[in-house]
């Protein structure tokens, strides 16, 4: 033991045979803490080995057991194992060294010496315990040193179980570039610590943009000021960004298009295109039917400009032509779908005022993706109000637009992407859900990164997932999960020595978590941050408690349940006129038109600032609200 490099790091500070030994600086690790031999290897089998304990297995109130880390001292390093199982065992071999129970330790990583003396922390193992190696529990400071605490790369998202007077710190820069995913069963913490781990990339990284998908609008609170919340009242995705298979899944309402209505609006769309340009371009107002596509290069994916007039004269134009009766019907029936979407008031957000300001896609996407950001680096995209049968494709449009800037800009903006609920958009059965949607998410996870476009995941149900899309997240949060299949994905997506670990994740307890991966030093039993109350990521609509508490106004509540619903489903047009006889002095569409049009586009959205369209739920339950006070429009 004489060669150990390790020596001042004091385990051996007590043991009776090391002393007077000369000290070995160990810098980085400072004064050393006690760390007090607790067990002797026995055996050694390839990554296990066997540790010899006393019993009772613990020392000075520091038990070891499943889930703890060891330390071994093995020749000029010390070599880092979890211990997987504990057993009472009588053999010989143990007793020889007073040992009572033996530790099975799957080895994981070790702490070796720089040439200029300073320990540091790598994974695998080049060295393996010997017989009679001292095993002893892993001390604070050595703790620090394998998740490498002080470096500015890590963000703290929690205590360590092993240690709770110690941060939890993930290697940021591993967890994005490689993407990231949190698993676990409904009500565990998995929004909670999303939240957690946002926010401290939020600090550590002010230059990563992020974009989350909020599907049941939990987050709108999280982020305060730091982020903005889009929602289908103030988003504007104008109609043409859609790509074909988009926009043919929004006309047809999520169910599959009729074929030849499909190859019509497949000729037509790439048409319109033209005319629009010809028109914008100050040419003489559309003979459209004289244009050709070919001559420009647009085709129906190309994200430009048309309008839905010009489509539809197209199509009507072609019918005109036709002598069969039921011919000339299905042209009808796909210009009666198109105006059926387009007066929709629920979407709204793609039709109105679609092309005001003529071609915004740069304002679109600066306004998405936060590309002036102006201290507001996040958005929060709250999905829960868009018709339900749209969601799909407006997530489809979404990641792929986050993809194709991220690649048409060589990556000069890194962003990450947050799916919530990411089976529902990505599922792993091929007949469910969107396959674009499924497609550009699959496209993030496969090559975003090279393109600074980085995924991270949320599911309540892994097996449900896309496997080839979990399959390329390299950093896991496993939180608790009770169903085998989702078990079982998870032990086939780590590594045998992690897989061991898993066998913790049904009783893990809320906010507890299993990390393991490339953002982790090692596989890691950790408890994510608490979160105070008011930032806890909740539904905004969760007055239902006041109500049962008997606190709550039950008819006032109820009556603004019915407004709000109704008013989901009324016109733009006489909501905006509410507007104005409430406010007399603006309305949304002239908000639309200068967020796109005149004003400049850095200039962020507040998230009330559509506020006046809902009623918000809780407002007529304070009883200190002036009435009305909530449907004055706060415009800043
Ligand atoms: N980090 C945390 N800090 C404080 N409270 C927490 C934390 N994590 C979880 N909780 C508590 O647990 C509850 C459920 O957490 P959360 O909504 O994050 O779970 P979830 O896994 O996202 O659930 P679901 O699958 O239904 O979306 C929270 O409302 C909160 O009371
Ligand atoms: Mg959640």
């Amino acid at each position: 033991m004489a060669d150990n490099a390790f020596a001042s790091s004091g385990r051996e500070a007590d043991a009776p045979e090391s002393a007077g030994k000369p000290a070995v600086g160990t810098p980085a690790m400072g004064k050393p803490a006690l760390g007090k031999p607790m067990g002797y290897v026995l055996s050694v089998n390839g990554s296990q080995s066997t540790v010899g304990l006393p019993a009772p297995v613990s020392v000075d109130n520091a038990r070891a057991t499943v889930g703890k880390f060891l330390s071994v001292r093995s020749g000029k390093s010390y070599l880092i194992g979890m211990i997987t199982d504990v057993a009472a065992d009588a053999s010989p071999a143990a007793r020889e060294y007073g040992c009572r129970a033996i530790a099975r330790l799957d080895m994981m990583g070790e702490i070796r010496l720089r040439p200029d003396g300073k320990p540091f922390f790598q994974r695998g193992v080049t060295d393996y315990p010997a017989i009679g190696d001292e095993a002893a529990l892993l001390t604070s400071e050595e703790l620090r040193l394998v998740y490498d605490v002080s470096s500015d790369d890590t963000i703290n998202i929690g205590q360590l179980q092993q240690d709770d007077t110690i941060g939890a710190y993930v290697n940021v820069n591993e967890m994005l570039s490689k993407h990231f995913a949190v698993l676990g069963t409904t009500g565990v913490g998995k929004s909670s610590g999303v939240a957690v781990i946002l926010q401290q990339i939020l600090d550590a990284r002010p230059n990563l943009r992020i974009f989350l998908l909020d599907g049941h609008n939990e987050y709108g609170r999280c982020f305060g000021e730091r982020a903005q919340v889009l929602n289908p009242r103030n988003l504007r995705l104008p109609f043409w960004l859609f790509n074909f298979e988009e926009f043919v899944d929004v006309i047809f309402g999520a169910r599959p298009g009729v074929e030849e209505e499909v190859a019509i609006l497949g000729e037509v769309i790439p048409r319109a295109k033209v005319a629009y340009n010809q028109y914008r371009s100050g040419s003489e107002r559309p003979g459209i039917k004289r244009n050709d596509p070919r001559a420009t290069g647009f085709t129906a994916d190309t994200p430009v400009p048309y309008r839905l007039a010009d489509l539809i004269t197209l199509i009507d134009e072609q019918m005109g032509k036709l002598e069969n009766r039921a011919s000339r019907l299905t042209f009808h029936r796909l210009i009666t779908r198109i105006e059926t979407v387009r007066n929709d008031p629920r979407y709204t957000f793609m039709f109105d005022n679609a092309n005001v300001g003529g071609d915004t896609m740069a304002e679109v996407l600066t306004q998405l993706f936060r590309l002036r950001s102006d201290g507001r680096p996040m958005t929060v995209m709250q999905l829960a109000g868009f018709p339900a049968e749209v969601v799909d494709s407006v997530v489809s449009v979404l990641c792929r637009m986050a993809f194709d800037f991220g690649l048409w800009s060589d990556g000069a903006v890194p962003l990450l992407f947050v799916c919530e609920e990411a089976h529902r958009y990505a599922s792993a059965d091929r007949n469910v859900g969107f396959g674009p949607t499924r497609r550009a998410l699959s496209r993030i996870a496969k090559e975003g990164r090279k393109y600074g476009i980085f995924l991270g995941l949320v599911t309540q149900r892994p097996a449900e997932l896309d496997a080839t899309i979990i399959s390329q997240c390299s950093t896991l949060f496993a939180m608790r999960m009770a169903n085998d299949r989702d078990q079982a994905l998870l032990r086939s997506a780590v590594s045998d020595a992690a897989a061991n670990v898993l066998a913790f994740v049904p009783s893990l307890g809320t906010r507890e978590v299993l990390g393991f991966g490339e953002g982790l030093a090692l596989p890691t039993r950790l408890k994510f941050k608490e979160l105070p109350r008011h930032m806890l990521p909740k539904s905004e609509a969760t007055i239902s408690a006041r109500v049962e508490n008997g606190t709550g106004d039950t008819d006032g509540f109820i009556n603004t349940v019915v407004e709000r619903w109704r008013g989901a489903t009324m016109s733009h047009q006489q909501k905006t006129e509410e507007v104005k006889v409430d406010d007399g002095t603006q309305d949304i569409d002239t908000l639309a038109k200068g967020e796109f049009g005149a004003m400049p586009v850095n200039s962020g959205l507040t998230p009330d600032r559509f506020r006046i369209l809902k009623k918000p739920l809780g407002a007529s339950l304070e009883p200190e609200s002036p009435p009305h006070e909530s449907r004055r429009p706060v415009f800043r």
